[in-house]
């Protein structure tokens, strides 16, 4: 697996906190046979956030302390931009970096809402040669109640990236339910560990690799965890899957909503 949402930079957003626990979420990367990451720090336009500039010099320490520490993980650099009207300017101005440095950017949405204006940014960055990767979808309310919001996004030329403890349910039964609903209609493109630390948001993903096995077939799960985020390292253009619209009446999902009183 490639990783292409991790929070491992040292002391630059609310991730590793110093060195000592990038090493060590390294050791986790390496013990879970993931040898390329791509780290991306938070940016939410208008709070204080650490520049491209910042975040590449806290990646060469890192590589330099994963080099003497003989860790042989490779680390890219990117970002987890919180969506904003200005996304393409901060693109264009170099505040943010997009996934090692290709034309796929990572995008964060609010976890309570859908930004009325979603669909001009969409358009906005392809115009400009990106392509957006909306992150972890499965936990943004607004998708949860209705699934085809994300096929619409994804008609007008977005990715999405699912966050692995999502199918662990370690962010909760609904999450749980609503990434095996994405999977399932072929909504996702990617994973990514969303790590954080070396315990609580850990990048050890073994088990959710191993669930993620029963929830697709073979060719997918080649595609999310490897093949796909291949494309993003090398700055390549893929011809994903064809997203499947979620009906209303699929039995399991209404089933769930039932016995669960949600929504
Ligand atoms: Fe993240």
């Amino acid at each position: 697996m490639i990783d292409i949402h991790s929070h491992i930079l040292p002391n630059v957003d609310d991730g590793a906190k110093d060195i000592e626990e990038s090493l060590a979420m390294a050791r986790i990367y390496l013990d879970n046979n993931i040898n390329k990451v791509i780290a991306t720090p938070h940016y939410i336009d208008g709070f204080e956030n650490c520049s491209k500039d910042k975040n590449i010099i806290a990646l060469e320490k890192l590589k330099e302390a994963l080099y003497k520490e003989g860790l042989n993980l490779d680390v890219y650099i990117g970002n987890e931009i919180y969506t904003s009207m200005d996304i393409v300017t901060l693109l264009d101005e170099e505040r943010v970096a997009t996934l090692n440095n290709s034309r796929y950017v990572l995008i964060e949405f609010p976890m309570f809402d859908i930004p009325i204006f979603i669909e001009n940014i969409i358009y906005e960055l392809l115009l400009k040669g990106y392509v957006p990767i909306i992150a972890h979808p499965e936990r943004n309310k607004n998708i949860i109640e209705n699934p085809n919001i994300l096929y619409n996004l994804i008609n007008k030329g977005a990715m999405a990236q699912l966050n692995l403890p999502s199918v662990e349910g370690k962010y909760g039964e609904k999450i749980k339910t609503t990434a095996e609903v994405l999977l399932e209609h072929n909504m996702i493109h990617f994973v990514g560990t969303d790590a954080h630390s070396q315990d609580r948001r850990t990048p050890n993903v073994k088990n959710s690799l191993h669930l993620l096995k029963n929830l697709v077939d073979c060719k997918t799960y080649d595609e999310i965890t490897f093949l796909n985020p291949s494309k993003i390292i090398e700055d390549k253009v893929f011809e994903p899957s064809i997203p499947k619209k979620y009906k209303e009446t699929s039995g399991f999902f209404n089933f769930l909503k039932a016995k669960m009183n949600i929504f």
